[in-house]
């Protein structure tokens, strides 16, 4: 998901290309607003943590884009792409590397691969089954 920072910065182009460029396949995308239920039950597992109402808050404050990519070993590959939580820790290359230095404002969300189940629970909080779309990605 590209974070309200990275869309208030014009970089859903620049983020979409990368996986792209990838060779990943875009299935689902949408343009939206997180309200303050879905952003508390999508960030449940930080609840107890100081940073949690800023974390709530900053997800909250501007439109989002929430993706779905797919490929071989997606989940995993997408983190690697996307770098360390803390920008400032992220290797160039990385998105978050090349174009954040700010924890709170790191640009983009992920699902964590070390989770298991967590791409699926994310996908289902954010789509319905129908908008996931079925093609073929020609390369
Ligand atoms: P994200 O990948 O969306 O998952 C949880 C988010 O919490 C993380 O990116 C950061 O934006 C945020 N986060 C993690 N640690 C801190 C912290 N110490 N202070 C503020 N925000 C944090």
């Amino acid at each position: 998901m590209v974070k309200p920072d990275g869309v208030q910065r014009g970089l859903i182009g620049e983020i979409v290309s990368r996986f792209e460029d990838r060779g990943l396949k875009l299935v689902a995308g949408k343009f939206m607003q997180i309200d303050q239920a879905l952003a508390e039950e999508h960030y449940g597992e930080h609840a107890d943590k100081p940073f949690f109402d800023g974390l709530v808050d900053f997800i909250t404050s501007g439109p989002v884009f929430a993706m779905v990519w797919e490929g071989a070993d997606a989940t995993r590959q997408v983190r690697k792409m996307v770098g360390e939580t803390d920008p400032a820790e992220s290797p160039a290359g990385t998105i978050r590397g090349d174009l954040g230095l700010d924890l709170g404002r790191n640009v983009i969300h992920a699902s964590d691969h070390e989770d298991p189940g967590s791409n699926e629970r994310e996908i289902d909080l954010f789509f319905d089954d129908d908008e996931l779309v079925d093609y073929e990605r020609v390369d």
